[in-house]
């Protein structure tokens, strides 16, 4: 075997290094002494590749086109400390219900450069999103459409609303995470976008800022934003023509992928800012169209890499020929990416960097159920209890899609930076888990 641990620190945050106890450390922060100080399950994030990956996403593609606009999907990871750090770094937010609305306003983040999207936003969610003030409201369906007119007329408020298109194409990622194929329950199918726009736009109070697409998630090519942005932009050119539609504003959705391990690498974000801008530039200049502020709703590329998990092993079982499974202290509760879209992540002995890979091993979790494999195949050292094993790449989509499954419960998170670590999310207690259930009165 000729991997080293080492060749994994790519997937880690930014200046994640090995020091001289041979232990892992990011941010400055010796990652072992973080795991006995705050216990494990833990999650470690990176503020200043938090930071930094903000200023990457603004860099990349106002380089090519100025007037783009950088919102958060903060589906991702809803945090205090996360969305306090984005907001200083000049980024926005995209929303996918009342609750994310909720609590973003209750974290004091400025309501107008949030989006909220969603197939089934409730007239609670709506009115919740006029009343404070949100951005854009981007409109999925007809019913919604309909439910929004008559919320506004009624209570004399406008609204500003991007129309969400599903560009029927193939995004070549894993089926729970397409979402512009034609088969999708998200937007109106492009054979419908011409109605839902006359629709609207005889809704005084309606403002259409223009369209809105997202092809799926984890799109490791660009070519799924060339083939939607395409279609959604030629459709703009017709109605401009047919009905003198400014599209004031295009949003690409999200999508950007995190490289998960060394055998899956993604090519760099400056491919996607030059696909997308590249897309933009020439088909406004040949349809004659303004060019429009341009939206992009990154989520899991704004803090999957900034994310590790640390977690402690236990026991061994080896089935002679077959596999040799350890077991760790988390696994699908704060995890479920492997079970649920077959992710396939790395990991490294945080304790031990410097040891060689010896034998293929199974990573698998303590919740019940033999699902609960959080890799299925990876070269390691030899490792025993006590050992503390570290998973890049787990900032995004682990912590809000966690659950408390055989009632474990979530883990703490920590934020790291030159050498200082802060509690930004405590451990669940048994008491919280018990919290909400009632006895008869
Ligand atoms: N905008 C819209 C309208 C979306 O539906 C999504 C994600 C995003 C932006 C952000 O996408 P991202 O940049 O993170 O790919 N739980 C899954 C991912 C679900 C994504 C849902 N929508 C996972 O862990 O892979």
């Amino acid at each position: 075997m000729n991997i080293k641990q080492t060749d994994r620190l790519v997937l880690f945050p930014d200046g994640t290094t090995v020091n001289g106890k041979e232990h892992l450390e990011i941010g400055g922060c010796d990652t072992v002494s973080l795991a006995s100080r705050y216990g494990t399950p833990l999650y470690v994030f990176d503020e200043a590749t938090l930071r930094s990956t903000a200023a990457e996403f603004k860099n990349q593609f106002r380089k090519h086109y100025p007037e783009t606009m950088v919102l958060y999907a903060c589906k991702a990871f809803l945090n205090r400390a996360i969305l306090e750090l984005e907001k200083e770094e000049g980024i926005g937010l995209d929303v996918v219900s009342g609750g994310e609305i909720s609590i973003a306003r209750e974290f004091g983040f400025p309501m107008e450069t949030i989006s909220f999207p969603g197939n089934n936003k409730s007239e609670e969610e709506l009115r919740l999103a006029l009343a404070y003030g949100v951005g854009r409201i981007v409109v999925d369906n007809f019913g919604e459409l309909e439910m929004l007119g008559q919320i506004t007329r009624e209570s004399k408020q406008e609204a500003n609303i991007l129309i969400r298109i599903s560009p029927g194409i193939d995004p070549h990622t894993h089926r729970h995470i397409a979402t512009g194929n034609i088969d999708s329950k998200f937007g109106f199918p492009l054979a419908q976008a011409e109605q839902a726009l006359m629709a609207a736009a005889v809704i005084p109070q309606l403002k259409i800022k223009g369209l809105h697409f997202h092809a799926g998630s984890q799109l490791t090519s660009p070519e799924p934003y060339r083939a939607a942005g395409e279609t959604v932009l030629d459709f703009a050119a017709r109605m401009k023509q047919e009905h003198n539609f400014n599209m004031e504003e295009l949003s690409v959705g999200g999508g950007f992928p995190v490289q998960m391990s060394l055998s899956t690498p993604v090519p760099p974000l400056a491919t996607y800012a030059e696909t997308i801008t590249a897309i933009i530039d020439s088909k406004c200049r040949q349809a004659g169209l303004a060019q429009p502020r341009l939206i992009i709703e990154p989520g899991r590329a704004m803090v999957a890499r900034a994310g590790v998990a640390l977690y402690t092993v236990g026991f061994r079982k080896e089935i002679p020929g077959i596999r040799t499974y350890i077991s760790v202290d988390g696994g699908m509760g704060d995890n479920i990416r492997p079970a649920l879209y077959q992710e396939e992540m790395e990991a490294v002995l945080a304790n031990r960097m410097n040891d060689t890979v010896k034998e293929r091993y199974s990573i698998a979790g303590k919740f019940c159920e033999s699902g609960d494999v959080l890799i299925r195949d990876i070269e390691m050292p030899d490792m025993a209890a006590g050992d503390i094993l570290a998973t890049p790449g787990c900032g995004a989509y682990n912590i809000p899609q966690s659950c408390n499954y055989n009632a474990f419960v979530r883990p703490a998170v920590v934020m790291v930076k030159d050498g200082r670590a802060r509690l930004i999310r405590r451990r669940e207690t048994i008491a919280d888990l018990i919290r909400c259930d009632l006895t008869e009165e």
